[in-house]
């Protein structure tokens, strides 16, 4: 059953995924872990000239450490919530502090440096490095509320449930690729508000669909 979901949704991803700068091999590091912090509370659209003149502006956090840190936020340009310019610089510099210029590879240095949580923590050690994680944002979380809960909504914050769930779902092989599968079938297919069942890899197995669809009920419908 996992295996078979799965399966059909990498396929799936092989045929349907957006090309996106930062997914692209040879990337490097540096360029996932800027795209995972502008697309923390930004849409891909808007992320994309931002991500691409920083990229070329400060292709090292070496480069960006160099500036001062309102360089970062005049660059930043309509992306909101400037805190995380501040975020990144800060982490540039301690990446070329403490870990010699380069972007740390395990999830607790990671998660260690300025403004990185789980989320993004996890993200880069996993696209970055190929390492094995539980990748767990809104639209994962959605994705398996759905397809394995049989719930329109994941609840308001990730409980150890749905980290179980998630981490018994990391495949042995190709973690990574899983990973952005289920992220991307949850922003173009298992949206939150009007999902399109009709193009979904799994909607034959999904709990939630096999139930009828039935509205959330819980405390705070989220996205
Ligand atoms: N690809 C990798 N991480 C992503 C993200 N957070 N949003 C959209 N696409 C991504």
């Amino acid at each position: 059953m996992a295996g078979a979901l799965r399966e059909a949704i990498v396929d799936w991803y092989g045929v349907a995924a957006r090309d996106l700068p930062w997914r692209r091999a040879g990337v490097g590091a540096w360029g996932v872990l800027v795209s995972e912090i502008m697309l923390q509370q930004t849409p891909v659209a808007r992320v994309l000239p931002v991500w691409e003149d920083w990229m070329e502006r400060w292709p090292t956090p070496a480069a960006l450490a160099d500036e001062p840190p309102g360089e970062a936020v005049r660059h930043w340009g309509r992306l909101g919530y400037p805190r995380r310019a501040l975020n990144l610089h800060a982490c540039a510099r301690a990446i070329t502090d403490d870990h010699d210029g380069k972007v740390p590879s395990t999830y607790d240095e990671l998660r260690r440096l300025p403004g990185i949580g789980d989320y993004t923590a996890a993200a880069v050690a996993s696209f970055a490095y190929g390492g094995s994680h539980a990748v767990l944002d809104t639209n994962v979380r959605r994705v398996l509320a759905r397809a394995v809960r049989g719930e329109e909504f994941p609840p308001k914050a990730t409980t150890a449930a749905e980290r179980t769930l998630a981490e018994s779902l990391i495949p042995e092989v190709d973690a990574p690729r899983w990973a952005v599968a289920v992220m991307e079938l949850g922003a173009l297919v298992c949206t939150a508000r009007a999902p399109r069942c009709a193009d979904c890899p799994v909607a034959g197995e999904c709990a939630w669909r096999l139930a009828g669809r039935p509205a959330y009920d819980g405390p705070a419908r989220r996205g």
